[in-house]
């Protein structure tokens, strides 16, 4: 089976390195993909978003199969724009409609859906321009820090938390008058701050089935200890240690069921992956986000924990079989831990040359912003998120040991990383 797999991160390289292991697959093509996707596929230069583009490419490599990488083409309306066309109705396409990704693509839609569903979450209130002063009337009635949330996709940037309530006031302002954030800020939510700490579970749902994925901490700050500026992750860890049997059990029955129980009760079809951001608070999980993909950084953790054939489990999800779908789960841990180049997420250089590659061994290298130079071989840093390094152990530590081991053998220009990853899950 051809398949395409849309996305350019090391989410994508990840998905293309485990699908390219299965014996049902044929090409994989990736679109645009990166320098660690073409060792395992084909690049093609089509944005994940020209869904015209997509269709051509399709017909032109009969592709049978479509995964959907970032939350973009879904909130646009990718799986809409297949089921609609006479040609692409009957491809796989994984990934929901762009009702169902509304989870993500709109902070008051999933917060009424969850308030609706009885599903723990953070207390809120939604606010437009209209209702500034409401707006400011509710942050009064809270206490600090204040949380206020774009409404919309705002590439991980729109959320803020502020620890002063005349700040909170301005920004709010700022998000409902100004734009702050664009379209995505026309609305804002506001919710109670929870203390805790946070994980993220992942299902894989046919929309009435689903399979549970391995659970995976990632790391969002850029400095050691979670301090400095937020970033799209610094690597991952997965299992989680305190997502026990306990825990995990009181996610299924008072998070997942009910998500997937109220989609199916709105009627909205749901063929994907479902990402719940949790926070832990005493033992119980709250969804602080829905994300419509999987994670990245947690895919390359939780991706080379799953044992079994990804691509005969996204066949039984878009045959509506997902029920007879058993996962086998590596019981190692799996450290992936992410090299940036130096002043990300802020300003930094790019096209330095990465060397070392071919001395690591007891790993997996992800490749999110690595360009190739095909003429003599060099690869080359090309973004702030360079590669993914995941290993594996029988402890969290001995699995960070030998991802630090081997990132010690890497070496490019400004190269930084979190050295402390796990420094959280000690228990
Ligand atoms: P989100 O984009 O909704 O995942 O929010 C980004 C980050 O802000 C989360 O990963 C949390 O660290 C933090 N956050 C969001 N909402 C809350 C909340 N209600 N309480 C505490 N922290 C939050
Ligand atoms: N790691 C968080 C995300 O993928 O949004």
């Amino acid at each position: 089976m051809n398949i395409l797999i849309l996305g350019s991160g090391g989410r994508e390289h990840a998905l293309a390195w485990k699908l390219a292991q299965s014996p049902k697959a044929g090409q994989i093509y990736i679109a645009p993909g990166n320098a660690g996707t073409a060792l395992v596929g084909i690049n093609v230069p089509v944005s994940p978003t020209d869904f015209e583009a997509i269709k051509m490419f399709i017909i032109e490599k009969e592709i049978e199969m479509v995964i959907v990488g970032p939350e973009t083409p879904l909130v646009n309306g990718i799986r809409d724009f297949f089921l609609k066309d006479k040609v692409l109705h009957d491809i796989a396409i994984i990934g929901p409609g762009s009702e169902g990704a509304q989870l993500e693509g709109s902070k008051d839609f999933a917060k009424s859906f969850m308030k609706r569903y009885n599903i723990p979450t953070a207390s809120y209130e939604t606010f437009t321009a209209e209702t500034l002063q409401q707006g400011e009337y509710f942050l009064e009635s809270l206490r600090p820090p204040y949380v206020l949330k774009a409404d919309g996709l705002a590439a991980g940037k729109g959320v803020l938390i502020i620890d002063d309530l005349a700040e909170a006031k301005a920004e709010l302002k700022n998000m409902l008058l100004n734009a702050k954030f664009g379209e995505a800020s026309r609305k804002v939510v506001i919710e109670e701050f929870l203390k805790g700490i946070e994980l993220s579970v992942f299902v894989l749902t046919d929309g009435k089935n689903y399979v549970l994925l391995p659970e995976a901490k990632d790391y969002k700050r850029i400095g050691a200890g979670d301090t400095g500026l937020n970033t799209g992750g610094m690597g991952s860890i997965s299992p989680v240690p305190f997502a026990n049997t306990a825990f995990m059990d009181k996610v299924e029955e008072r998070i997942i069921r009910p998500t997937i129980a109220g989609l199916q009760e709105e009627k909205i079809d749901y063929q994907g992956f479902i990402f719940f951001g949790l926070i832990n608070v005493g033992d119980n999980p709250y969804v602080i986000e829905y994300n419509c993909r999987m994670g990245d950084p947690e895919a390359e953790s939780v991706i080379p924990r799953i044992k079994s054939d990804l691509l005969e489990i996204f066949e039984n999800l878009a045959n509506g079989h997902l029920g007879d779908t058993k996962l086998e789960i590596d019981e190692r841990y799996a450290a992936s831990v992410m090299l940036v180049s130096g002043g990300y997420p802020e300003n930094y250089q790019k096209g330095k040359i990465i060397k070392g590659i071919n001395n690591l061994n007891k790993c997996i290298v992800f490749y999110a912003g690595v360009s190739n130079n095909v003429d003599n071989d060099e690869i080359k840093t090309s973004g702030g998120r360079v590669m993914a390094i995941t290993s594996y152990g029988s402890t969290m530590d001995t699995a960070l040991r030998n991802a630090y081991d081997n990132i010690s053998q890497v070496s490019f220009d400004g190269k930084y990383y979190r050295d402390d990853l796990g420094f959280d899950l000690k228990q």
